[in-house]
């Protein structure tokens, strides 16, 4: 199949990218590099040799997505671009909404008009309400507590009102739990922008020396050790869900909501130690204050993608602690600064 994905040339992105080129895929990548690099599209190409074309552009230009869309004509899209850090989405909410709603609504509308019908969304656990049991299950309640995740529930909205409309959609969201790790060879990985949101990018730094301690946001959850839990699956496996997904949207027409995640919390105190043996030493850490707005744990219950897609997360927490600290060990700065030499841009 030709696959576009935008967002490609990102974190999760890039290793979906990789698993497509190694099943034989041919790949467009839609993506404006805002928080990415084609570093991670050249290294993606040298290791399945096979070449990505690279489209630089934003989804908000809706003349540029017209003009890609009806150009590579994809049998499918896979739809990563977003803006994704919750605490950015509480400071910039407009700017939430115009790239993740707007830009998603773009998406689709040059998708009808190329008769590009099939679609796999990068959903978010975060749609979940709080309050909600855990595990996790699909049918949970949804209400998001903050503009990042509105957006991700807003999007999913939009696509179940698209597919009641047309039924020959067909849709597949996907809500991810805590994404973590790095394919096994440390040549594609995640690479954030200044200080890391998120736990085990700001631990990985810690491990490389760029940052001095890790800063435990509270210890006084009623979890297992007090620290916060949460579902964390690797990237490769959310990668094989996507390529799952597309499979099965191959045979089915409709929308369908799948969790992505373990089914099982880890405690923060528990990665921090999982990425100490990894790296060969205890890193340091800090017990402070809770981090407002996080939650105790949440976890998911994946039954119903092992069900439907047969896709089950494979590694553990000692595997996603490896492989983000070959990553990270091999790459302490990320990703170089780029150049386009070499990368096909139409
Ligand atoms: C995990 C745990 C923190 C940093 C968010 C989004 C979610 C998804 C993943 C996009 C929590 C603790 C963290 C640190 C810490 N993003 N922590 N010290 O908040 O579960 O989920 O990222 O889809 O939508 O909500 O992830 O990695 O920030 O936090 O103690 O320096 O680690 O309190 O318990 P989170 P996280």
């Amino acid at each position: 199949m030709h696959v576009l994905v935008t967002g490609g040339a990102g974190y999760i992105g890039s290793h979906a990218v990789l698993l497509l080129l190694e099943a034989g895929h041919k790949v467009s990548v839609f993506d404006n590099l805002s928080n990415s690099s084609p570093e991670s599209l050249r290294r993606v190409r040298d290791m399945s040799n096979s070449a990505p074309e690279l489209f630089i552009g934003d989804l908000l230009d809706s003349d540029r997505l017209d003009s890609v869309l009806s150009q590579t004509k994809p049998d499918a899209v896979i739809h990563f671009g977003g803006l994704k850090a919750v605490g950015e989405s509480v400071e910039k909410p407009i700017s939430y909404y115009q790239n993740n709603v707007v830009g998603t609504l773009n998406l689709v509308s040059a998708m009808e008009k190329a008769g590009v019908k099939r679609l796999v969304f990068s959903s978010s656990a975060t749609v979940y309400a709080e309050s909600t049991q855990l595990p996790l299950v699909e049918d949970a309640q949804r209400a998001a507590s903050n503009p990042y995740g509105r957006t991700k529930l807003h999007i999913e909205q939009i696509l179940e009102d698209l597919a009641v409309s047309d039924s020959s959609w067909s849709i597949a969201t996907l809500r991810y739990f805590n994404p973590v790790g790095a394919h096994p060879s440390g040549n594609i990985g995640e690479d954030p922008q200044g200080i890391p949101n998120n736990l085990m990018p700001f631990i990985a730094q810690v491990a490389v020396g760029r940052r001095s301690e890790v800063q435990v946001f509270g210890n006084d959850y009623p979890t297992y050790d007090g620290t916060g839990v949460r579902d964390y699956i690797h990237v490769m496996d959310l990668a094989q869900g996507h390529l799952d997904a597309l499979d099965f949207l191959n045979t089915h027409t409709g929308q369908y909501v799948w969790n992505l995640g373990t089914g099982s919390g880890t405690s923060v105190l528990d990665v921090i130690g999982a990425f100490s043996r990894a790296c060969g030493r205890q890193l340091p850490y800090k017990l402070v204050e809770r981090r407002p707005g996080d939650i105790a744990e949440y976890y998911g219950d994946p039954t119903t993608a092992r069900l439907e897609l047969g896709w089950k997360a494979e590694r553990g927490v000692e595997e996603m602690a490896r492989d983000m600290w070959e990553w990270q060990s091999k790459n302490p700065a990320g990703y170089p600064d780029y150049d386009l030499d070499g990368i096909s841009e139409e």
